[in-house]
């Protein structure tokens, strides 16, 4: 086994021990290897820190403030159960079925931000019970439907200021934008939304925007620039409390990835929102759980077809989609290195899809059949999204606790 460099992505909770990848001071070989199959293994404590950095940066605008942790990203159970004890955050759903896990999972109706799109009458029967839920409308159609069923409620407008941002600038992972897309209400809409909000005796408390997912300190002029035209939207609306940033917080992929610098992003939250005293919440998913999490997999196949090194393992793209689908990479690491030169492979899955490709033309140390691999950054958006497409859907999840040295 070699010793490895110290790589880019390398933190006290997962770096190379003793010729071992490990995580939370678990050697993950060995665990895959009891797991018998795909393995997403999640560390507790980098949850915490995460959630504890980003109080600690909204702390610092003097602004009051609200963390919802963003379900979609990852539902493993254990995880919410362990967001839910630290107090930190409470949760943002986006449909009725998330609503109900989080409350069975100890969350309160009022810890409970709701944000949806293409809201259904039978999903607005449901939010009909839940009075403490924060309900943000991203429709006329919702405002006025929810309006019929729940007079005088507090809600949310989720607003569309036509500009978004996104990992690597990547258009796909802009939810606003020079596209005109299906989230929020637009500016020339507000008046309209405003007038059917009071005719059913609706009272507009808050803001919602969520414009993209992944920015970095690169972006953050041109996310200071939208927060500036959000608050337009916010002055058009009487009586705002709160304002929702919504979520897109990103972390770095690949090497030479600037990470997000929290104190520059609270520092752009304070000029744009602290003269207005509004209550700043965020709801973040990615952010908090993706780099506590890696998938591994096993390698079965070894060979070299025309001009390439094929490394083929046993789960595929419908594992963590984002790779394929978003081009968002999941960086590999072998779990117990060899020794020898590294060498230019492509790591393909097991899935019969042309797309079905982790990652082409990476350098890695020797490999093996038989080898294990982690895919990095697979706390977010992999398990939650995963399916059974070849029927190769089976997976362990386990969150891991942090092991004495
Ligand atoms: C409304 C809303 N809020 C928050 C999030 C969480 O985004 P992220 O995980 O990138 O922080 C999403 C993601 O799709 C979203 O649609």
């Amino acid at each position: 086994m070699s010793r490895q460099a110290p790589r880019w992505w390398q933190r006290d909770d997962l770096q190379y021990t003793q010729g071992e990848l490990t995580l939370a001071g678990h050697a993950l070989r060995p665990l895959a290897l009891a797991a018998g199959g795909p393995a997403y293994f999640y560390n507790a404590e980098r949850v915490r820190t995460k959630l504890r950095g980003l109080r600690d940066a909204l702390a610092s605008t003097g602004l009051r403030n609200r963390v919802f942790y963003a379900i979609k990203a990852n539902r493993f159970t254990p995880l919410i159960s362990f967001i839910r004890s630290t107090g930190l955050a409470g949760i943002d759903a986006c449909s009725p079925q998330e609503l109900q896990f989080a409350l069975s999972c100890g969350f309160e109706e009022s810890d409970i931000s709701y944000t949806a799109t293409s809201v259904s009458n039978a999903d607005l029967d449901i939010l009909a019970r839940h009075p403490g839920a924060l309900i943000n409308c991203d429709s006329l159609s919702t405002i006025r439907r929810l309006g019929e069923r729940c007079p005088g409620r507090d809600i949310g407008l989720r607003i569309n200021p036509g500009m978004g941002l996104g990992y690597g600038d990547n258009a796909l992972l802009q939810y606003s934008g020079a596209q005109t897309t299906k989230f929020g209400i637009y500016r020339e809409h507000l008046d309209e939304a405003l007038a059917l909000a009071t005719e059913h005796g609706l009272k507009v408390r808050r803001i919602h925007f969520h414009v993209g997912i992944g920015y970095l300190n690169r972006q953050l002029p041109h996310w200071e620039k939208i927060l500036e035209t959000c608050g337009e939207f916010i002055d058009a609306v009487p009586d705002v409390q709160s304002v929702n940033i919504g979520g897109g917080l990103g972390l770095p992929h690949v090497e030479g990835d600037e990470p997000l610098d929290l104190n520059a992003w609270a520092a752009v939250i304070k000029r744009q929102f602290g003269p207005r005293k509004l209550e700043v919440c965020v709801e973040p998913g990615d952010y908090i759980v993706k780099d506590s999490g890696v998938l591994v997999l096993q390698t079965n196949t070894v060979e070299h077809k025309r001009d390439t090194d094929f490394i083929g393992i046993d789960g595929g793209f419908n594992l963590a989609v984002e790779p394929a689908f978003y081009g968002l990479p999941c960086e590999p690491a072998v779990c117990t290195p060899r020794s020898g030169a590294t060498r230019k492979v492509t790591i393909a899955g097991n899935i019969n899809e042309a797309l079905d490709i982790w990652a082409r033309d990476v350098m890695l140390p020797p490999v093996e059949e038989g080898d294990y691999i982690a895919f990095l950054n697979a706390g977010g958006y992999a398990s939650a999204m995963a399916s059974n497409h070849c029927m190769r859907g089976q997976f362990y999840e386990r969150l891991l606790y942090p092991k004495a040295p």
